[in-house]
Order: C-alpha cells, then structure tokens, then sequence
C-alpha cells in the first residue's frame, strides 16, 4: 500500500530515541522530510546524520519544549527549513512519576503545554498543506487505571480529549487530529528497560497482563503512527488508536 507520504514534511518531537525515533525512520525511508529536536545536541547531530542516509531533507536542533518561547522559535525554523509542514507529532513526555506537585507541574508544562503550543503554532502551516495531519502520542495509561494516581497518566488523558476536540475545529480547514495511546513499549535505555531493574514487580505485572506475553516495540507503534499521519488514513479524524498488544481489558465502543 502507498500511503501518500513521499514529498511530505514531518516536525517530530523529542526524535533521538525509541518511539520518536522509530517514526523519524520510518518517515525518512516513505521519503518525508523531517525536523526532529531533543534536548541532547549530540543525539541531535547523530541522529540528522543517520536520516540522511534515506535522502531526504533533515532538520535537527537541541531545544528543551518546557521552554515555551525557545520551542516555539525552534517550531518556526522547522518549519522555515523544510518550506512548509504537513505533519506535526508531538511525541516528548515528561514520563510517570510518583504524584507530587513538581510531577503536575511538569507533566502539565511537557505532555500538554508543548503538544498545544505545538499546534497552534504550526497550524497556520497545516492548514496551507494538502494533507495537514497532527497525531499526539498519548498513553493507555489515560484509558484505565493502572499503578498509582500520577500526573501523567491525567495529562494524556487531557491530550485525548484535546485532539478530538482540536479535530473537530480544524477538519474544516482540511487538518486531521488523531491520538495515538501505546501500551508498554520495550527498547533499550527506555523507561520500561529500567522498570525491569528497578522495580521487576511492576514489570512482571504489566508483562502478565499482555495475552501474548510480549511487550510492544516502538517500530510497531511507528508503522501505526505513520499510517494515521499518512493520506492513506484520511478517514480518520479525531480518533484515538490504541496500541497495545490487548494490554488494555475495556471493550472500545
Ligand atoms: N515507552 C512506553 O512504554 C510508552 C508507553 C505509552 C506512551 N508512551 C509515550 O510515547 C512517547 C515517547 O516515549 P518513549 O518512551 O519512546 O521515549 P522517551 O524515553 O520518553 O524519550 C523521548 C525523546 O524525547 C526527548 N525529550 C525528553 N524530554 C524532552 C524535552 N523536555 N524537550 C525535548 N526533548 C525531550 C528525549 O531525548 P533527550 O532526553 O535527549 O531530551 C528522547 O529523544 C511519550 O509521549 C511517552 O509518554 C511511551
């Protein structure tokens, strides 16, 4: 199946490891050019580098997105060096964390502020493309309980209902806005990597409650990723697709 993507433009968040990271390259090898940024410059560098390899124009540059006005200088100069942008994932997380004020703060500031200051800015370009398409990587952690009350899990739900709504308010213009909600996902140097040494209880409970007894990977998120971004999925629009192995034990209406 084509999914439509070569040509396109991609602004991917927080792109230098795992989920991020598996979608800028499986972009890159669609043939979509790509401006990509964590915190890290040198990840960054490598990173460009290794894209590059796809021949396709890459964009990379550090910037922290908790800084509201450095990230979205960095959104305009993505957007400058590609000429445009068709596709915007908002990926970065400030991850889980036992709940206390600074976890709020920060969850609300990282998952949630980054994703609609990301939007807004790059909407006037979205709205310019055929093919405008935003998809917020959220987390079944918002669809049902699971460990202990974490600001986290409240903002990815907060993520959820912002696309859907974002989705109906921009369909007009031709914008699609999707969520997608991976369950555990296993790479190296990912926080389910280090749930394992630190807290294997946890694992082996998350581990259980997977049928098939494997957590995801983030390539396997990237292919579905790439399908609702792509015009392929231009049926979709506001939806919110989960990816989790059956992690997840409500029945979806
Ligand atoms: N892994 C899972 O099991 C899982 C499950 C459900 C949902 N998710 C969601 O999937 C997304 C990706 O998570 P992940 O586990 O694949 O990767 P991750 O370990 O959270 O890292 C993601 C990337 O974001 C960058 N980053 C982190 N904070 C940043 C900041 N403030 N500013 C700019 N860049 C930043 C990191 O690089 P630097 O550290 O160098 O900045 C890295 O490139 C997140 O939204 C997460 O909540 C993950």
């Amino acid at each position: 199946m084509d999914l439509g993507l070569r040509g396109k433009k991609a602004i991917v968040t927080g792109a230098t490891k795992g989920i991020g990271r598996a979608i800028v390259e499986l972009f890159a090898l669609e043939g979509v050019d790509i401006a990509l940024c964590s915190r890290t410059q040198e990840d960054v560098e490598t990173t460009v580098q290794e894209l590059r390899r796809h021949n396709v124009n890459v964009f990379g540059q550090a910037v922290n997105v908790r800084d509201g006005e450095a990230y979205k200088a960095w959104l305009q100069s993505a957007a400058s060096a590609l000429g445009g942008c068709d596709i915007f994932i908002p990926n970065v997380s400030a991850g889980g964390g036992f709940d206390s004020e600074k976890n709020w703060t920060k969850n609300f500031e990282v998952d949630v502020l980054h994703t609609v200051r990301g939007c807004e800015t790059l909407m006037p370009h979205l709205e310019k493309s055929s093919a405008g398409s935003i998809v917020i990587i959220a987390s079944t952690n918002a669809v049902e309980t699971f460990g202990v009350p974490q600001a986290f899990n409240a903002m990815k739900a907060a993520l959820i209902t912002y696309a859907k709504q974002l989705a109906q308010h921009v369909g007009k213009k031709g914008v699609r806005v999707n969520s997608v909600s991976p369950g555990p996902i296993y790479f190296e140097g990912g926080s389910w990597e280090l749930i394992k040494g630190t807290m294997p209880k946890l694992y082996d409970y998350a581990l259980r409650q997977i049928p098939c007894g494997r957590m995801g990977t983030p390539e396997e998120v990237a292919r579905i990723v790439a399908f609702v971004a792509s015009p392929a999925g231009s049926l979709m629009a506001g939806s919110n697709v989960v990816a989790d192995n059956g992690f997840t034990k409500r029945v979806q209406f």
